[in-house]
């Protein structure tokens, strides 16, 4: 099969900020233990108007214009969220509405924080194959929606935001996706969700009361299989493609916790000068974070065209996945 890479990126955040000092007036914590427990200082969230949807539309517009894209040669759209607009329509189908990719096929994954990582395998796939020569993967969240203000335990950690990627075939058969691994272990799911609103506790008083529909997580748990699971796919990915970890320029993982991400690069044997981390700006944003990062990195110059990265991720399902591409 034919390489194929990514060829434009975009992201876009809220510009309403919340800072760690703000989170001190709204729940019993402290910049001190936030900093010091998960590497954020600050996170951006949704103010009126901001949706799921129109972060992700920006986000999408900024990576055809960087790709040289027109919206009309989009032939499929795939949105990583697990917070979309609404159960139905899909948020790819507004996404696809907004951006006037009139024609283009859509669909949703959900697949948590590693949302984009599986959506990029699909597209890689899609194009892969020749079934379509253009694939736009949006990940987009607003995490915000869904989190418990009095959780102290949450709260902290998470924040709204978008990337996208357009998809398509190497121009060159150098640059291009190389190798993914794409993992999950359903027995683990309560360790990280959201319990109601679903078929099997519908949204009723008793749902709202007992605050089911925000965001529950066993924090320590998932941080034992975060560590274990990165810095397994990681090293897996690269290994399995043939290189060595002193061939990687650029590791970039999802930005859930700076410990589990020093961890993750211990266990690759890659030092964090090259590893991306801006977890301090927008905490936690899910299937947004690796998107979000791919696409600062390539602004800051960070990450040039022909650099070979890995970027692994790991969320509620539980999911885990990485993938290996020269950029
Ligand atoms: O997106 C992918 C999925 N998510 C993750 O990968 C998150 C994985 N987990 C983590 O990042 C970490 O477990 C946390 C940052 C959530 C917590 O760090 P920790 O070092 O595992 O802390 P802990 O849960 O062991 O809690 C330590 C203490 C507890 O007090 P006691 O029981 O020791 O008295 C908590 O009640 O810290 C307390 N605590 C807080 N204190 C101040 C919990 N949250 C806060 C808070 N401020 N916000």
């Amino acid at each position: 099969m034919p390489l194929t890479y990514i060829s434009g990126t975009g992201s876009a955040v809220p510009s309403k900020v919340l800072t760690n000092e703000d989170l001190e007036k709204i729940v019993d914590t402290s910049d001190e233990w936030i900093r010091s427990r998960s590497g954020i200082e600050r996170r951006h969230i949704a103010g009126d108007g901001e949706t799921t949807a129109t972060l992700g539309a920006e986000a999408a517009r900024r990576a055809l214009e960087d790709a040289g894209v027109s919206p009309e040669e989009v032939e499929f759209i795939i949105v990583a969220t697990v917070t979309p607009e609404m159960f139905f329509p899909s948020t790819a189908c507004v996404i696809q509405d907004m951006i006037g990719a009139k024609n283009a096929g859509a669909m949703d994954i959900s697949a948590a924080c590693s949302g984009f990582l599986y959506g990029l395998s699909v597209a890689d796939r899609f194009v892969g194959a020749g079934q379509f020569e253009t694939v736009l993967v949006v990940a987009s969240e607003t995490l915000s929606k869904i989190t418990d203000w009095t959780d102290r335990n949450t709260c902290v950690l998470f924040g709204d935001g978008a990337g996208a990627a357009v998809v398509r075939q190497s121009p060159d058969g150098e640059r291009g996706i190389i190798k993914a691994i794409l993992r999950s272990d359903g027995s683990k799911g309560g360790l990280l969700y959201m319990p109601a609103g679903g078929s099997r506790h519908p949204t009723s008083h008793e749902t709202v009361e007992k605050r089911l529909h925000f965001i529950k997580m066993n924090g320590r748990e998932v941080f034992k299989v975060a560590v274990e699971a990165m810095g397994e796919a990681s090293a897996s990915v690269v290994e399995g493609a043939g290189y060595r970890p002193e061939d990687v320029d650029l590791l970039i993982p999802h930005q859930a916790n700076i410990r589990i991400i020093q961890a993750t690069a211990k266990r690759l044997g890659i030092p964090m000068e090259r590893v991306y981390v801006n977890i301090q700006e927008y905490g936690n944003t899910s299937a947004a974070s690796i998107p979000i990062a791919i696409d600062e990195a390539k602004r800051k110059g960070a990450l040039r065209p022909g650099d070979l990265v890995v970027a692994v991720a790991f969320g509620g399902g539980l999911t885990w996945a990485s993938v290996l591409f020269r950029f």
